[in-house]
C-alpha cells in the first residue's frame, strides 16, 4: 500500500477521534472482493507499513507517480515515508489496502488520505492512490468511498483535490463516486471541490422524527 498508519490512532498527541473508539479504528479492516475475484484488505495504515510503501512506490508508473504528486517524482526519500506513515489518524488520516498471501505477507495495492486544512478546520485535501496493476478494477473507487465517511467522522465538511487536467482516471473517479463534486479550471490544474453530506455515512443516527397519528 502507499498510505499512512493507524498508530495515528493509538498515539496521537493531539485531537483524540470524537467518536472515542480509537481502539476500534486500529482494529478495523474490511475485506473486499473485487468484481474480478480479486481480494484486497482495507483497514487504516500503520507506521509499520512503512516497507510497504517502499514496495508500492516500485508498482507506480511515472505517470502514476505525476498525477499524484503534480510533479515528475523518482524516489521518496526518508522524509516523505515519515510525512506519509507517521499520521494522527484525525488531521492527516489515510487507509490503505493490501493483499495477502498464505504466509500473511502483505502487497502495495492502494492508499488514500486526507489532511485537514490549518486555516480552514472543516476542509481536508485528499489524494488516492492506486498502483498500476489494481487500476479500473474498482479499487480507486472503494478507497475513496471509504475516505469520505472518515472525513465526515472527523468533522470534515469539504474535501479538495488538485488534479493535471489530462487526469481522466481521477476525474472519472471522483464525479463517479461524488456526482454533485464540482471543479474549476485554474491553468494546468482541475480543482475539485466535494461537499460531503451525512448521508454518506452508513453510520449516522436517523434524525428523531416527529410521531403523528
Ligand atoms: C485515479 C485512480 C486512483 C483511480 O483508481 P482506479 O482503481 O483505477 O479507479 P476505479 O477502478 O474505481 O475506477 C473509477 C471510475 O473511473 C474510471 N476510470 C478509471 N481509470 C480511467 C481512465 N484512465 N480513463 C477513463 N476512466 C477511467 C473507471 O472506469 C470507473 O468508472 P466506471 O465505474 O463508471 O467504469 C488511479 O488511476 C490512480 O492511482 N491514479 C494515479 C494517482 C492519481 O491521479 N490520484 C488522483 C488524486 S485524487
Amino acid at each position: 500500500m502507499i498510505g499512512d498508519s493507524p498508530r495515528a490512532a493509538l498515539q496521537s498527541t493531539r485531537a483524540r477521534p470524537p467518536w472515542g473508539a480509537e481502539e476500534l479504528e486500529v482494529l478495523w479492516e474490511d475485506e473486499v472482493t473485487l468484481a474480478d475475484g480479486g481480494r484486497i484488505y482495507v483497514r487504516v495504515v500503520r507506521p509499520s507499513d512503512r516497507p510497504t510503501f517502499e514496495e508500492g512506490w516500485t508498482h507506480l508508473s511515472a505517470e502514476t507517480r505525476l498525477f499524484r504528486f503534480l510533479a515528475p517524482r523518482d524516489h521518496l526519500s526518508p522524509g516523505d515515508l515519515d510525512y506519509l506513515t507517521d499520521l494522527d489518524g484525525v488531521d492527516h488520516y489515510a487507509i490503505g489496502a493490501v493483499t495477502r498471501d498464505a504466509d500473511g505477507h502483505e502487497g502495495p495495492v492502494a492508499v488514500a488520505r486526507f489532511v485537514r486544512m490549518r486555516d480552514h478546520p472543516h476542509e481536508a485535501d485528499f489524494a488516492v492512490t492506486v498502483v498500476d496493476e489494481y487500476q479500473r478494477r474498482g479499487v480507486g473507487s472503494v478507497m475513496l468511498e471509504r475516505l469520505v465517511v472518515a472525513a465526515l467522522k472527523r468533522g470534515i465538511t469539504t474535501l479538495r483535490a488538485d488534479l493535471l487536467v489530462e487526469n481522466e482516471a481521477a476525474k472519472h473517479l471522483i464525479r463517479k463516486v461524488v456526482p454533485r463534486a464540482q471543479s474549476r479550471l485554474q491553468g494546468a490544474l482541475v480543482c475539485f471541490e466535494i461537499p460531503l453530506e451525512a448521508e454518506e455515512d452508513p453510520d449516522r443516527e436517523e434524525p428523531d422524527r416527529e410521531e403523528t397519528a
